[in-house]
């Protein structure tokens, strides 16, 4: 059998991420122990999550350990198994981590069937990103038909999709995204009803400016992604009674742009003149919603309601790369590395 090559946590970054707190280590493939599995990892999801793993601040979850493998979700197929109910060959997904072969739980792992959806899927529309677009159109916003909702990182992994649910609900959805290229996406294959380019905003002024053209009745919901100007330029645009659903907050993960941030007496006041509802939400308290959010969104990516973009990296080399990049905007879809065929 092959060698076993990982990517592990070499130090923590001080601001943003570089190459350097990577490191490429090679070793033996494990052995499966009582009850676990062992898989040769075919797909590896990169999610913007990890830029908080990389960090020993304390968060919703444990940092990864200096020397560590990165943690990461993939789709891998089953070499040896000490559970009954995986066999050699079956497909599998699971937390693995950066990593060519990894060994979990039978318990920790789900099955897939590569006749229903190609097995990627399973990282992206539907898996953890997926499931976190549903259950924040449906369950945080509670989006209504004849609503605006504006959705940040619109043409990425999550957005993307809340973008397409919110438009399948009957709501009028404002995108915004980086560059022309992706705008130009998200209006003519994602549905939106315009989508606006942060980029062209030189500040949250500009970005409000912009938002109150495009949603002249204002925003009743957001899908918040990525904070920064863009949350600055939402923020005056909501309207009385009006939803947040916090998600992520992209722009200030590596500690960026917080000096420019809207002062937070101003946002707390504006929270409180609108009566809105702010709620923050961390998708594994939702994992329930799983069976629900699929039997939904399957037959609808199946038909082509919901259309689906992938970015795909070639090798484990190179997923540090990757990783970067996606957290500068460098991905166009969800971003994916193709460990093995
Ligand atoms: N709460 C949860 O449980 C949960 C679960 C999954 C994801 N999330 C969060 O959801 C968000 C999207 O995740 P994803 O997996 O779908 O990633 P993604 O959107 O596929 O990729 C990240 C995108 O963030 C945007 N971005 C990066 N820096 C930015 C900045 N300074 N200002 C504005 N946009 C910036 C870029 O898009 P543009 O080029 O369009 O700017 C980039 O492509 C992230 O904040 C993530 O942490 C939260």
């Amino acid at each position: 059998m092959s060698e076993r090559r990982s990517i592990v946590l070499a130090e923590r970054p001080a601001g943003h991420p570089t190459e350097d707190n990577f490191r490429l280590e090679k070793g033996p493939v494990p052995e499966p122990g009582e009850g676990e599995v062992l898989a040769r990892i075919l797909w590896l999801s990169l999610d913007p999550y990890m830029r908080g793993r990389m960090d020993a601040a304390k968060s919703y979850a444990a940092p990864v350990e200096l020397g560590a493998v990165m943690e990461g979700g993939c789709v891998g197929q089953v070499l040896a198994s000490n559970d009954p109910r995986y066999a050699q060959g079956d497909y599998v997904t699971g937390q693995f981590g950066w990593t060519s072969h990894g060994v979990l739980k039978g318990d920790a792992l789900r099955k897939l069937d590569p006749a229903k959806a190609p097995l990627q899927y399973a990282l992206g529309a539907l898996g953890m990103p997926g499931l976190t677009a549903w259950v924040g159109i449906n369950r945080i916003l509670e989006a209504k038909t004849g609503e605006t909702v504006v959705i940040s990182a619109a043409t990425g992994a999550v957005g993307s999709l809340a973008g397409q649910l919110a438009r399948e609900k009957g709501c009028r959805v404002i995108g915004v995204a980086g560059g022309p290229k992706k705008c130009a996406h998200a209006e003519s294959e994602l549905g939106y009803d315009v989508c606006l380019d942060h980029h062209a905003a030189a500040d949250g002024q500009a970005m409000a400016d912009r938002i109150a053209e495009a949603a002249p009745g204002g925003v009743d919901c957001y899908f918040e992604n990525v904070g920064g100007k863009t949350l600055d330029g939402v923020l005056p645009n909501m309207n009385v009674g009006g939803r947040i659903a916090l998600c992520g907050v992209i722009a200030w993960y590596s500690g960026a742009n917080l000096d420019d941030a809207t002062p937070l007496p101003k946002v707390w006041r504006t929270i409180l003149v609108n009566r809105l509802r702010v709620q923050g939400f961390i998708i594994f308290d939702h994992f329930d919603q799983f069976p629900h959010f699929v039997d939904e969104v399957a037959p609808m990516l199946a038909d082509g309601r919901l259309r689906y973009r992938e970015d795909v990296t070639e090798g484990l080399e190179n997923a540090p790369k990757a990783f970067l990049s996606m957290l500068e905007g460098g991905n166009f879809g969800k971003t994916l590395v193709k460990v093995a065929d």
